[in-house]
């Protein structure tokens, strides 16, 4: 009664119904975080909707869309007026994530607003650091870093989620939280982010683009595994609450990995490239689009995230 013919594995996939009753991952929106782009012009994106830039205006009405859908948590994105050495836009009080967090924070009070902590967007070069002789210097990133999230946890933010890879940030932010008794907030860290050909039209949406050189001297080589482990244990003894691998379908191997080898929730970021190569398929007819994500959604699940950071998460609202 082992094998075929007594066994016959095609028994249960017959009907949708016996499917589902065997099926071993599924998707729910309550894991799903939403990016936003929020800058101070909005700048309409038709083609991938997921990359647009929205004024505060339209972020307070796209949310409250998002919410009625169902959708619960938001990550925000911040392109500002004025870009600089410092990253002023990144860590001031006016700064435009800042803005949008004190206007969506009492609207949306159950709503779970994570924000993206990085330089990248700020700085005139486009680096997710403060340039010294030519070169990304790591401590003096951190401390802006630290500075940055602070402010967004001042405005309102319930999450933060640092994504520059400077050595040593998780520590600094949770020490800078803490020091003004924010210690209910958890860190969400991009722990494994790699140097990826995949945040091509993210670039473009937050206007991040490095003027010089690339990320690889701070973010991941894509051939490393074991160092994604190491980078996600040194996180945890940071103070991290929570680790990120970025991007998702190109690592699933890192997910798996990374599952297996710690017991805290585990989020995984579907990149706007991923997002970018279906949309652009669906569209010359070669895939559909629903299909193919929600594929590549539960593949993600399945390698062994919890939470998945998705532009798909408004269509998942309606698909699911
Ligand atoms: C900021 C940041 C990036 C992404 C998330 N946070 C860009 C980068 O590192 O170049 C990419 C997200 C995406 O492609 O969807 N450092």
């Amino acid at each position: 009664m082992s094998s075929y013919p007594d066994v016959r594995l095609r028994r249960f996939r017959r009907t949708g119904p016996l499917r589902a009753l065997v099926r071993e991952t599924r998707l729910s929106l309550d894991q799903f975080v939403m990016p936003l782009f929020v800058a101070p012009e909005g700048l309409r994106n038709d083609e991938l909707p997921g990359m647009s830039r929205l004024t505060v205006d339209q972020l307070l009405r796209e949310t409250e869309d998002l919410v009625r859908l169902g959708v619960q948590a938001l990550i925000l994105f911040g392109i500002p007026e004025d870009k600089d050495e410092q990253a002023t836009g990144a860590w001031e009080d006016e700064g435009i994530v800042q803005q949008a967090l004190r206007a969506l924070r009492p609207r949306f009070p159950e709503l779970v607003l994570m924000t993206d902590v990085c330089l990248c967007e700020y700085t005139s070069h486009g680096h997710c650091g403060v340039i010294v002789d030519g070169e990304v210097h790591n401590d003096q990133s951190v401390e802006l870093l630290a500075r940055t999230a602070v402010s967004h946890v001042e405005a309102g933010a319930d999450v933060v989620a640092p994504s520059d890879m400077m050595d040593g940030r998780v520590a600094a932010i949770r020490d800078a939280l803490d020091d003004r008794g924010y210690d209910n907030t958890p860190i969400l860290a991009y722990s494994a982010k790699y140097a990826s050909a995949f945040y091509g039209p993210f670039r473009e949406a937050a206007d991040s683009t490095p003027s010089f050189g690339d990320r690889r001297g701070y973010q991941m080589d894509p051939a490393n595994v074991r160092e994604a482990l190491r980078e996600c244990e040194l996180d945890l003894e940071e103070g991290a609450d929570a680790l990120m691998i970025k991007p998702a379908l190109p690592y699933l191997d890192v997910i798996r990995a990374v599952r297996d080898g710690f017991d805290v929730p585990i989020a995984a970021y579907n990149v706007s490239g991923e997002y970018a190569m279906v949309k652009a398929a669906a569209r010359a007819g070669w895939l559909d689009e629903r299909t193919a994500a929600l594929e590549s959604l539960t593949a993600i699940k399945r390698a062994g995230a919890d939470l998945i950071l998705s532009y798909w998460t408004k269509d998942l609202a309606q698909w699911l």
